[in-house]
């Protein structure tokens, strides 16, 4: 795994938990906050955004990823993830954000989970995705 100090940690951790303070959740009332670390040391916030058609509301890791690419970052400029969920339980990314963020984590970089208790859980990316989808070269023509 990809080894991250203590205080870049600690400083993923802050910043998630104040992109959770942004999220849009009416409807679920779970305010999630996500923090992505570029490879120079920035950091790249997200929240979860619902809408009233369920299906349409973004998560947080989701929302993170958009937010560094829309300013420029690509596959392979980040070295970890943390996630910070409401409540005693620290959960992972959900499916969809798994396929997602494999595309541009490796799969030795740390994903965190951290949650109001205190605790913080690390998986890698390869953990919680080891067969992501990949697109053939060739785009799937024949
Ligand atoms: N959510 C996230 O933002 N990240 C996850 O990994 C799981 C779930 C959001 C989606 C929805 O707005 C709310 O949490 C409840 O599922």
């Amino acid at each position: 795994m990809i080894s991250i100090s203590k205080k870049t940690l600690t400083t993923l951790e802050d910043a998630a938990r104040e992109a959770a303070r942004n999220a849009y959740a009416p409807y679920s009332n779970f305010s999630v906050g996500a923090a992505l670390l570029a490879e120079d040391g920035e950091i790249y916030v997200g929240c979860n955004v619902e809408n009233a058609s369920f299906g349409l509301s973004n998560c947080a890791e989701r929302s993170a990823i958009h937010a560094a690419v829309s300013d420029g970052r690509g596959r392979g400029d980040f070295s970890a993830l943390l996630v910070f969920v409401p409540g005693g339980t620290c959960h992972p990314p959900c499916g969809a954000c798994r396929q997602v963020l494999s595309e541009f984590l490796l799969p030795d970089a740390p994903v965190y989970s951290a949650c109001d208790s205190g605790e913080i859980v690390a998986w890698t990316m390869g953990e919680l995705l080891p067969d992501c989808f990949e697109l053939p070269a060739s785009g799937g023509a024949e």
